[in-house]
């Protein structure tokens, strides 16, 4: 095998391995970054969620307190006003949700579907767990959804959601008193489950890998360019002329010019030494000839 073909060969394993380590590490940290972007949009939803509920419950809710019988305004349930100011919100991010689903709701809407109530009752079995988190394959792309257990923590939640004959009347005439009730002190009644693309962060995970590979592929070829110019200049140049002159020489050709190469590496003491050499026959081959 030729000298610059074994050189090759081994920069090119050199690349393939790198692209092969990079490749892995760059995926991994790619997902890494992507989790924790998704993590963190959850998470403001979820504040904003709360915070439009906290708004509610101690600034709306105060107000209609004595009039719940005669007229009950949905608008003043914290559960409604989280979920209305987030529609707005979708309309601008449709590929995010968040859903205060439970199992037996007031609102129809806010029923539980087939893989919310496997989170809630997730989450009902393991009353220790702060969240459940599952990845679910949709015809837009992956989307992570984690879900945050609702649990009756306040005796004033009963009054709505305990006993139909305890509710406001006025509440009963919109809702119907066939369900939202029946919960229980300490119960996880449902869930605040939100729900983030992770189409997004797959395809930046994506990008970052085909400009890691990229920039790889681009230094290995700058290294191979320049590994063979050297290659060519310094080794294989003059060992070709070196041993052609040494095929003549053999051949007992003293003719051609003596070569030496410039510098003071080991390829030109080789040249050097080599024309010592040369004359040196050359003189043994005269003292022959006399
Ligand atoms: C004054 C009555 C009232 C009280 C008190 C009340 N709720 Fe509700 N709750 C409702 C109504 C009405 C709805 C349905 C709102 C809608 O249309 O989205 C609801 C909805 C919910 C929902 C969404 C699921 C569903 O049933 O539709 C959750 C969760 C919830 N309430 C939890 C609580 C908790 C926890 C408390 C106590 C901190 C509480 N509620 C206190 C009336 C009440």
């Amino acid at each position: 095998m030729r000298l610059r073909t074994k050189f090759n060969l081994v920069l090119l394993t050199a690349c393939v391995i790198g692209l092969g380590a990079a490749s892995f590490l760059t995926y991994r940290a790619a997902q890494k970054n992507a989790l924790e972007e998704i993590e963190n949009e959850i998470a403001l939803i979820r504040t904003n969620a709360l915070a439009v509920r906290h708004y509610t419950a101690t600034g709306i809710t105060p107000l209609l307190a004595n009039d719940t019988d005669v007229l009950f305004l949905p608008q003043s349930v914290p559960s409604f006003s989280a979920q209305t100011v987030f529609a707005t919100f979708k309309e601008t991010f449709p590929e995010y949700s968040y859903k205060e689903a439970a199992l037996n709701p007031t609102n129809p809407d806010d029923l539980a579907n087939d893989w919310e109530a496997e989170m809630i009752n997730t989450l009902r079995a393991n009353p220790e767990l702060e969240r459940v988190t599952t990845i679910r394959n949709t015809e837009n792309g992956r989307v992570y959804n984690v879900a945050f257990p609702f649990k009756i923590t306040s005796e004033g939640c009963l009054r709505c959601h305990s006993d139909p004959s305890l509710a406001p009347a006025a509440m009963l005439d919109i809702y119907s008193d066939q369900n939202g009730f029946g919960w229980q002190m300490g119960e996880t009644i449902g869930a605040q489950i939100v729900s983030a693309p992770m189409a997004l962060a797959d395809k930046r995970a994506l990008d970052l890998i085909v400009v890691i590979m990229l920039s790889i592929i681009a230094a290995f070829t700058v290294v191979i360019v320049l590994v063979n110019l050297m290659l060519s200049r310094i080794v294989l140049k003059p060992v070709s002329v070196m041993s052609e002159i040494s095929e003549q020489v053999s051949m007992g050709d003293f003719s051609a010019d003596e070569y030496v190469k410039k510098g003071n590496d080991e390829i030109s003491s080789l040249s050097e030494s080599f024309n010592r050499m040369r004359r040196s026959l050359d003189s043994a081959m005269k003292l022959l000839d006399e």
